[in-house]
């Protein structure tokens, strides 16, 4: 089976939801969070501001990996000014958790199933293949900050014919439910919530910490992460700072960025 709907986004729809300052769509582009580094201090001046593309050439994932994806795919990039949301300098870093809860909230609204989840510190998981992956910076040019928050979710895109390593890591909504979406409401949703919880995160970093954890893929498990030096041993939650803590034969350690290699 192939996706039915048509592939392209209802800019229309997209603009009058009044969420976005602005919308910067573009049918292919190597990547949209390189765009919006390109037009950040036009894009901050509207934000919450749009970068949209039907389809990126080079997309990037954390750690100078290359984000894989093919049409009918989500991807975007969410230009946020902290000072518009109260959000504090110190509690920027926890904007790329709270966007993995808004997706999961976004999922768990359109699949059937309940095995959706998040790992830390930001993918969403169905079963155990990545369905989402967010890429979030912290950009300051000519005295003004701000927060880019990109966006990759494999909505219409089946992963029946994507490179090995990517195939039987991944999933998509379409291969999870055998039908296609409609990928302008699918942003609409997302992007909401996304700003929804930005700002309970500035409100009050628990908001987003408990249904974090409440859906948290690695609490109980054994893990492995780099930080750069790997570090083993029992996840026990992601703490109110958003630092994975992971109970070692030496005692409880704090992670506050680093990549789990591995989970069991
Ligand atoms: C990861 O899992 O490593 C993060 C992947 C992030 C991919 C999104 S797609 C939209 C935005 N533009 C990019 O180049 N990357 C992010």
């Amino acid at each position: 089976m192939s996706p039915a709907r048509p592939l392209m986004f209802d800019l229309g729809r997209i603009r009058k939801s009044g969420i976005f300052g602005h919308v910067e769509y573009h049918r292919s582009l190597p990547s949209t969070n390189t765009t919006a580094r390109e037009l950040f201090v036009p894009l901050l001046a509207h934000a919450p501001a749009l970068v949209l593309a039907d389809e990126q050439t080079a997309g990037r994932g954390r750690g100078m990996r290359e984000w894989w994806s093919t049409a009918g795919a989500l991807t975007f990039s969410l230009v946020i000014r902290p000072a518009d949301i109260g959000l504090s300098q110190e509690n920027c870093p926890m904007l790329s958790l709270a966007t993995g809860v808004a997706v999961h909230d976004m999922l768990a609204g359109e699949l059937t199933s309940t095995a959706i989840s998040i790992k830390w510190p930001n993918d969403v998981y169905v079963q155990h293949q990545k369905i989402c992956g967010i890429l979030s910076e912290h950009v300051t040019t000519d005295g003004q900050s701000g927060v880019i928050v990109g966006v990759g979710i494999n909505v219409n895109n089946s992963l029946a014919h994507a490179p090995d390593d990517v195939r039987f890591r991944a999933t998509s909504m379409f291969d999870e439910q055998q039908q296609s979406f409609d990928l302008t409401q699918i942003l609409l949703a997302t992007t909401a919530r996304i700003l929804h919880r930005a700002n309970e995160l500035a409100q009050d970093a628990a908001r987003i910490i408990q249904p974090f954890n409440q859906n948290h893929l690695l609490n109980g498990r054994r893990v492995t992460v780099n930080s750069p030096t790997p570090v083993t041993g029992i996840c026990r939650e992601v703490n109110q700072a958003g630092h994975i803590v992971i109970a070692t034969a030496d005692g409880d350690v704090r992670i506050g960025s680093g990549e789990v290699v591995e989970w069991q």
